[in-house]
């Protein structure tokens, strides 16, 4: 059931909209003033008939997150967001650092995964960047378990003992002495990047640390459009996504 001061995304087959529901009434992107008080008691799934069209009303959803956040630094698709909680094994509890906040979709995968007992410990640099991701966070509901921070995570980090060190800059082998201090060992590192320049300099970087099992994938997907004897891969979609780094923190120098 929706009570006043949630978020919902109104959700057709042609546009999605985020929106709080407040109660009072808003001007809503594409579909005009709504009164956000008729959402309040309706249960997610629900079809609303705003102007005239017909909306289902959702919880926001990561997989939504590049239609429906507010944008500002390049975001982290949600394809990637679920392979890098995937190859860092996070789950229910841990505590986790992250690296440049951007548009705090990453951080919004990483506080999903983490849930209501973890935490997410994320510097950035630039507090416009921040401003954003926070406003973003907050519409997904996971602010409780967030610790956002302005810093350099190449030099400020204060966590230890925590379970992954995530990050998302340019440098990312500036960061591996405070990886190292941060990391629980048998705790992950991974980096995405966006060049294989970045990906051979993190990799030799790690080789030559304390880091065992280390690899790194190209992550990508293709849609496809279904129609009845016209399946084809979409012709929409980014070319090229990125790359993940990812090691295991030990406590011993490769001999
Ligand atoms: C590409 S954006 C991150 C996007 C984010 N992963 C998302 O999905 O929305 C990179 C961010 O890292 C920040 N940044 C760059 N170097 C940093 C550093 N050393 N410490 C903290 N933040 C940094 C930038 O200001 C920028 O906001």
């Amino acid at each position: 059931m929706i009570s006043e001061g949630d978020w919902i995304m109104l959700w057709s087959p042609k546009s999605m909209e985020l929106l709080q529901v407040t109660g009072e009434t808003k001007r809503v992107r594409g579909i005009g003033v709504v009164d956000t008080g008729k959402f309040i008691c309706e249960s997610l799934g629900s079809a609303v008939n705003l102007g005239r069209d017909t909306y289902h009303v959702l919880k926001p959803t990561l997989r939504h997150g590049p239609e429906i956040i507010r944008r500002g630094p390049q975001i982290v698709q949600p394809i990637m967001a679920s392979v890098i909680v995937h190859k860092c094994d996070i789950g229910c509890g841990d505590k986790v650092v992250e690296g440049g906040a951007g548009s705090g979709m990453l951080s919004a995968a990483l506080l999903n995964a983490v849930g209501n007992q973890g935490k997410v410990y994320t510097y950035e640099l630039e507090k416009d960047h921040l401003k954003i991701a926070r406003e973003n966070v907050r519409s997904f509901g996971y602010e409780d378990r967030w610790v956002p921070k302005i810093g350099d995570v190449t030099k400020d980090v204060v966590e230890t003992e925590v379970d992954a060190f995530v990050v998302d800059i340019p440098q990312p082998w500036d960061a591996m002495d405070l990886v190292i201090g941060a990391l629980k060992k048998g705790g992950s590192f991974l980096a995405y990047v966006p060049t294989v320049n970045q990906v051979e300099r993190t990799y030799k970087e790690m080789l030559d640390r304390i880091f065992i099992d280390i690899e790194c994938s190209e992550v990508f997907e293709r849609k496809m459009v279904v129609s009845e004897g016209g399946v084809r891969p979409s012709f929409d979609g980014l070319g090229h996504n990125g790359y993940v780094v990812r090691g295991v923190k030990t406590d011993e120098t490769r001999s």
